[in-house]
This record gives structure tokens, sequence and C-alpha cells, in this order.
């Protein structure tokens, strides 16, 4: 068996996720490689989903029975666990969303509806990557549409990095807000935030950081990373889907209108107006998700039992030795940075001129779950010419021999495509 430094026990590990024993396609031991896509949940997640709804089940921030003190005491410790989890200065500055996908939508919308200094108009610009996903690039062309702002954006380099050579041309004084991605969920790279951070700053702009394949990885900082807002979701960090976080600065989250109305995000109602609750509840309009926090908290538990310096050190091992396997396949070629350093655990490649979807397809056969297609990441197939890649993301309980039967399952779509 393949041993790398820095890798975790996996064996241990993988006894906490039940869904990795699973055998798939008449008995074939199954791969998970798709994690950038969603984690698996350990058993740990899924006891805490299952005890509270057996024992705690009730709406939050309503009742005064014993269940809705329970369920809000519940709900509202999953904030602080997170709030400690990205060492955010104050548990209030973390709002509870949907999805990363709600938590931009949410900033966006924000500055779509502020008053001066942060309202975007035609006057001002917005700046992206060229690297985003998809949910941070289409809230922004709404935003741009509906307010006739301007929308610019970094380019990339041939290696799958941002390209900052005209970074004082593409933020100026006009820049309302910078937003972009941590880690690519596409091409892997992780990008240099103290650069853009620090031109944002130079010009009064704020900055919005996509954390999605960033925080289950890595030590997650919002205050190291000097940024305004942070976005992240919990489904690929062990936590179950329909549960978001949307970080940001107290100040602002004061400061900024709220997007969606509704219970709970209000002080007082009358038939002419209203005032609203303070941040957080300004922006948790309506029944939360309140199991859904509360598996979040238990996947930072879980997470932390394990420690996120070990955790990014077991991946950055199994993503050097994955480069270098992958590199040894004939017509394979990496659409993202080759070096270890500096590239979250998401590899997207190409393999000759065989389609993504028959490559995915063919190891699917075998039991090896990849992504394939653009990723909600279209534009950057579009900078490299490509209509899709094959994707292969590793988490905490991805182990070299995956690596192994990933390369062993290319050889095999290359031999079966002649
Ligand atoms: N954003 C997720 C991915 O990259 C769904 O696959």
């Amino acid at each position: 068996m393949t041993q790398l430094p820095g890798l975790l026990d996996t064996e241990a590990i993988r006894k906490d996720f039940p869904i990795l024993d699973r055998q798939v396609h008449d008995g074939r031991k199954l791969v998970y490689l798709d994690n950038a896509a969603t984690s698996q949940k350990p058993r740990q997640v899924l006891d805490a989903l299952n005890e509270y709804y057996e024992r705690y089940n009730a709406n939050v921030h309503r009742g005064v029975h014993v269940l809705a003190e329970e369920a809000t005491a519940l709900y509202e410790g999953a904030r602080d666990k997170v709030a400690e989890f990205i060492n955010a200065p104050s548990r209030d500055e973390v709002i509870f969303t949907k999805n990363a996908s709600e938590s931009l939508n949410l900033v966006a919308n924000m500055l779509g509806w502020a008053d001066e200094p942060y309202r975007v108009d035609s006057e001002t610009e917005i700046v992206i990557t060229e690297m985003e996903h998809h949910s941070n690039i289409v809230p922004w062309q709404l935003l741009a549409q509906r307010t006739g702002a301007k929308l610019k954006w970094f380019g990339l380099t041939d290696d799958g990095r941002l390209d900052l050579s005209n970074i004082d041309e593409i933020i100026t004084e006009k820049t309302k807000i910078v937003s972009f991605v941590l880690v690519s969920n596409i091409l892997g790279t992780v990008n240099p935030v103290e650069a853009i951070v620090r031109r944002a700053q130079e010009v009064g702009a704020l900055v919005c950081v996509d954390a999605s394949q960033a925080a289950p990885h890595m030590p997650l900082d919002v205050q190291a990373l000097q940024a305004d807002f942070v976005a992240f979701t919990g489904h690929k960090m062990c936590a179950p889907t329909g549960i978001g976080v949307l970080w940001g600065r107290q100040e602002l989250l004061e400061d900024l209108p709220p997007f969606l109305g509704g219970g709970e995000m209000i002080e007082t109602v009358s038939m002419h107006s209203s005032t609203y609750a303070p941040a957080p509840h300004k922006f948790e309009a309506g029944t939360p998700p309140i199991a859904q926090a509360v598996g979040l908290g238990a996947a930072i538990d879980y997470l932390g039992s394990i420690g996120m310096d070990k955790i990014l050190a077991h991946e950055h091992a199994l993503t050097q030795y994955a480069v270098r396997r992958l590199q040894e396949v004939p017509d394979l070629r990496i659409i993202g940075p080759t070096t270890a350093e500096d590239r979250g655990a998401a590899i997207s490649f190409t393999l000759g001129d065989i389609h993504p979807h028959d490559v995915g397809q063919v190891l699917d056969e075998q039991g090896i779950a990849v992504r394939v297609g653009h990723h909600c990441a279209r534009p950057v197939c579009l900078r490299y010419g490509i209509p899709a890649t094959t994707r292969a993301s590793f988490y905490l309980y991805s182990t070299p021999a995956e690596i192994d039967a990933l390369v062993d399952g290319l050889e095999h779509v290359r031999n079966f495509f002649g």
C-alpha cells in the first residue's frame, strides 16, 4: 500500500462514513472522488440529525415551551460553533443561509438595495474573476443589469491562475465590490487573497470571498483574510445539504438592508412599515434550516476532532501524489496548476479527445465516482477551449489506493476507446 508523509489514519476515519462501504455495479467497491460536488457524512453528523428530530424538534425563537427553548439553544449553539470555526470576532456576524449560492446572492442584493456609501449604481463597477463558479457570476450579472453597473473580471493565465498583471486597471476608484473564489472548484487553484484585498482596500472597495472549496479543507480565518464577506456551504464539509453560511463584518451587517422579508427578521410591523431585528436575524427571514444547522455544528465538531491543519496536510500529500500519477497517463492534460503548492484537492483533466462524459461513464462502471462537465464554471472551459473536463476531488477519507484505482480506471478508458 502506498504510504505518503502527512496522511491521516484513513482506515479509522472511513469507519465513520457508512456510505464508503457501499458496493456499486454488482459488487464493485465504491471509489468516491466527487468530494468537490458534495462530501459524504460521518455517523456523528447522521446521529446528531436523528437525535435532533427524535428529541428536540421545534421551531426556534418563537415558543416558550421546553422543546422550543432546546431547539433554539441547539440552533444558536451551531452559530457559536461556526463563529469559532472561522475565527469570527462575533457570533452575530454569522448568517445561516441555504447554501453558498444564497449567501452570494444575499451580498449582491444587500448592495443592490443599499444607500450610499455602499450602493452599486451606473457610476460604479463590480469585479469578479473568470474562474468563478456560476454562483459568483450570475448574481453580479443580475445586479449589473438591474443597476447599470459595469461588470469587470480578472482573466486567467495558461497554467490556471488569476492574471493579476492589470490589477490596477481592473480594480479602480469606481469599484464597489470585488468578489472572488478562494479555491477554484474546477481548476483547484488557491488564489492570492492578500494582493487582491490590498488593492481593493486602496480604492475603498468591499471584498467578498467564496470559500466553498476552502472551508472544508483548510483552516479558515475570516480575520486573517481581511475580507468583508465570506460565503461557504455545509454539504461540502460533512454537514447536510440545505445549510450555508455568510459571514459579514458587523458594521456592514448593521448598515446594509435585508433582502428577504418575513417572520423573525423584524422588530415591529405595522400596515405601513416595519423595522428590522439586529443582524444576523435581519437576514434570516422565515423558519431557518434548524436541523441542518445542528448538523453543521456536528460536522464542525467532527472536523475539529481531526484538525483542519491535519486535513490540509493529508489532502496536500494526496494531491501531490495524484498530480504525479495522473501525469503518467498518456494524453492526459491537467486543466489547472500542475504543482501541488497553492492548489486544492480538485483536479480537472481531459483525456485525449475522449469526451469527459464517456470518461465518467466508463469510470463509473468500475465503481469510480467523478464529476464531468463544466462544473458550473463554464467560462473556464471556454477560456481553455474545451467543452468539459473530468474532475477527481479528494477529502479526508480519500486514499492513495483510490488514486491508483483512478489511474488504472483511466487506462481502461483509453483501451476501451482504442
Ligand atoms: N459546486 C459544486 C461542484 O463544483 C456542485 O461540483
